[in-house]
């Protein structure tokens, strides 16, 4: 993870809260037309070979170079609030009583801690394929000031690029009560206590009921390319209908990606760091493609731009990232 990402950016004479939110500082329009006239840029945008002849790592690979990430950096430096987020999204504050989320790759819990924040009736599930930064993150937020996460707060240890939801998020027979296809309510195999029975489910409860809300956050651009669809379509099956899906990354153009060198590229506009981990970086128009795949309805897309100030080095740095919500189409 790039020192930028930990938190260390200064930005230009405002509170960085204030910064990231919806900033437009520059036009990407802009940086796009010099990014692709400039020779010094042109590997980046150059086509990549087919899948079968490229290096992309295997799944498995991508999230064992997350895990070791996380082992290496136990101290919990990669904290850091991201109290912008309901800016972002003020729908997170708003929302109905007891509204349920779901942190996708939570991490040490940046964007845990602030939903949490927001409202005492919320609920965060949270998952990552780590189980280092799920302790952290579990430590981190039971040690933070002013939240009282008894009952509000449940890390789970998931890799969700090559496994599915646990039942107990929505089970089958729940989603389809909510839909037309109610076959699976008759079969009452379907609706039966789960073998793996949480202690925050009543104990009539079969599963949490599918999710409000699931937030992406920096999370996708993880995940090698071939593989986001399926883990998509995996979210977007404990969405409940009418739910929506928040969605902010690295976007096409950010500094990060143009200081990324030759042979760090494993695809198109995809990355390997030194320690394996990934990194892709997003137009609008293919955040739109992978979403629309999976059936959910746009709100809202566009770039966030951003100039920040590193003081140290004397540097200018444009950061580009994708703003998203996405409906699932209420039944
Ligand atoms: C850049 S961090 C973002 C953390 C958090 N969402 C936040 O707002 O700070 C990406 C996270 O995704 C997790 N991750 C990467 N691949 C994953 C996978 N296949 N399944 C679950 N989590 C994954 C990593 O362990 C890491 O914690």
């Amino acid at each position: 993870m790039e020192v930028e990402e930990a938190g260390e950016l200064e930005t230009a004479g405002k509170d960085v809260a204030e910064a990231e939110y919806h900033s437009h500082d520059f036009e990407w329009e802009e940086l796009k037309e010099e990014v692709e006239s400039g020779p010094a840029f042109s590997y980046h945008l150059s086509p990549f070979p087919e899948p079968a002849a490229s290096t992309t790592s295997p799944p498995q690979l991508s999230s064992e170079a997350w895990r070791s990430f996380h082992r290496r950096h136990a101290s919990g430096k990669f904290f850091k609030e991201r109290r912008y987020l309901l800016k972002e999204f003020p729908e997170l504050c708003s929302s109905k009583d007891h509204a349920k989320v779901l942190e996708v790759g939570c991490g040490n819990g940046s964007t845990a801690v602030s939903i949490l924040r927001s409202s005492e009736r919320i609920t965060v599930f949270a998952c990552d394929c780590s189980k280092d930064t799920l302790e952290r993150a579990n430590e981190i937020i039971s040690n933070t000031k002013g939240i009282d996460i008894k009952d509000r707060f449940h890390p789970f240890l998931m890799d969700v690029s090559k496994e599915t939801f646990p039942d107990w998020l929505f089970c089958k027979a729940c989603q389809c009560s909510l839909g037309k296809d109610a076959a699976l309510l008759l079969d009452p195999s379907h609706h039966g206590i789960r073998k793996e029975h949480p202690v925050f489910l009543r104990e009539n409860q079969c599963c949490a009921g599918g999710m409000d809300f699931i937030t992406m956050i920096f999370t996708l651009s993880a995940i090698p390319f071939d593989i986001m669809p399926t883990t998509i379509e995996q979210c977007v099956s404990v969405l409940k209908p009418g739910g929506l899906l928040l969605f902010r990354d690295y976007g096409l153009y950010d500094m990060t990606m143009l200081r990324f060198l030759p042979h760090q590229r494993v695809g198109f506009r995809e990355y390997m760091r030194s320690d394996g981990t990934f990194s892709y970086f997003f137009s609008l128009d293919t955040v739109r493609e992978l979403f629309h795949a999976a059936g959910l309805v746009e709100l809202e897309l566009e770039y966030c731009c951003v100039k920040s100030v590193n003081r140290k080095k004397g540097k200018t740095m444009q950061r580009v990232w994708v703003h998203g919500k996405f409906q699932k189409p209420p039944t």
